[in-house]
């Protein structure tokens, strides 16, 4: 018996038909399906928050995540960000804070971040360290991730 699932998952706002492995994460399922090598991998436990994506708006770890379970749902990846070759805000708010070093993390905190920024609340400098604490990073000691996220959530509110 086949353990191939036909799905149908909008990604970046392009609509994608696949037949995947049940048991296929969707992590692997961005990135060797789809070729969205932005989404990076690290512990495949939820633990690193490297992986994390938007589902229909809402930040998850997508190794904790089958590709089956994407079907009929919506997914942001760290590639919807970057119009081209011009970074969003976001992008540009990490690098002039020099708030990446190897970059392998930076994906999960770009994309947890973008979550954050939609729903416009003010957060203190405590609670965005709270909010980030899903995503781990070996290089920065995190003081210019916070600060990336800061500018950019309180330049997102005009304040
Ligand atoms: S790879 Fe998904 S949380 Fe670490
Ligand atoms: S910049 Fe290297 S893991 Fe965060």
């Amino acid at each position: 018996m086949s353990d191939e699932v036909p799905i149908t998952v909008t990604v970046n706002g392009t609509v994608h038909r696949a037949s995947v492995d049940a048991r296929t994460h969707a992590a692997d399922f961005l990135r060797h399906t789809l070729h969205m090598t932005g989404t990076h991998v690290g512990c495949e436990q939820g633990v690193c928050g490297m992986c994390t994506v938007l589902l229909d708006g809402d930040a998850v770890k997508s190794c904790l995540l089958l590709a089956p379970q994407l079907d009929g749902h919506e997914i942001e990846t760290v590639e919807s960000l970057a119009d081209g070759d011009g970074l969003n805000a976001l992008q540009e708010a990490f690098r002039d804070a020099h708030a990446l070093q190897c970059g392998f993390c930076t994906p999960g905190f770009l994309m947890t971040t973008t979550a954050l920024a939609r729903d416009g609340r003010r957060r203190s400098r405590e609670e965005i360290r709270e909010e980030l604490s899903g995503v781990l990073c070996r290089c920065t000691g995190y003081e210019n991730i916070v600060t990336a996220v800061e500018r950019h959530l309180s330049e997102a509110r005009g304040v």
